[in-house]
């Protein structure tokens, strides 16, 4: 997928986004944040904030950057920020792949449900890396392609469909720990058959 069709399907379904998604994603993203050692103070960048499903988690007291590429995404998180005043949070209209933050920004870096979404899913971790302080938590929520080679191998067959959906189903957790040199300290599931993945890494730069 490339940056203008992800734009276009995330633009189309910016409307009914939180009608569709919002009960799968939450509480994932509420058990993984509970486990982030996100505190009062600190620096977070969530990238890929989308229509802010997150927004209302973080603790009051630390300062939320929130980007996305798709402006009506975008546009539904600021409703959120402004009908729940959430002053603590920033949100600007930015590429992941190509941030334009300093290096070490931010105490912490969370990416909900984008990395199979993102054209460059191994820039988007890189740049993740690069604008996090080193030992800052880097939180990363998503479904990954099997282990199991013949599901691994339905996951590549079908990726293709799903693209049309806006997501890649082919990606695998071996891209975050090899390919991007992450260091996973734990991958959570909200029960055993989840197919979603909570990773919870620490920043080694
Ligand atoms: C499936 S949505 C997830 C939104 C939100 N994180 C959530 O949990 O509901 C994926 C979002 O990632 C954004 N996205 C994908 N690649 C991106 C990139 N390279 N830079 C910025 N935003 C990106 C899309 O625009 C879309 O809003």
């Amino acid at each position: 997928m490339n940056q203008q069709e992800v734009k276009k399907i995330y633009g189309r379904c910016s409307s009914f986004y939180d009608k569709t998604f919002s009960h799968i994603f939450f509480p994932r993203i509420k058990i993984g944040m509970e486990r982030s050692g996100i505190r009062k103070g600190d620096r977070v960048i969530e990238i890929g904030v989308g229509t802010g499903i997150s927004l209302s988690l973080y603790p009051l007291g630390c300062h939320v950057v929130g980007i996305d590429f798709t402006r009506k995404m975008l546009d539904k998180a600021q409703e959120k920020k402004n009908l729940h005043r959430l002053d603590h949070v920033e949100l600007i209209e930015m590429n992941a792949e190509n941030m334009t933050f300093e290096d070490n920004s931010f105490d912490h870096s969370l990416a909900a449900f984008v990395i199979t979404v993102a054209p460059n899913p191994e820039k988007v971790v890189s740049e993740m890396k690069r604008v996090t302080k080193k030992g800052g938590s880097i939180l990363i929520f998503n479904h990954f392609s099997s282990k199991n080679p013949v599901l691994a191998g339905m996951n590549r067959f079908f990726s293709p469909l799903t693209e049309k959906c806006g997501w890649r189903s082919d990606i695998t957790l071996d891209l975050l720990s090899n390919h991007c040199n992450l260091q996973i300290n734990e991958v959570l599931k909200k029960n055993r058959l989840d197919p979603y993945s909570i990773i919870i890494a620490t920043n080694n730069k």
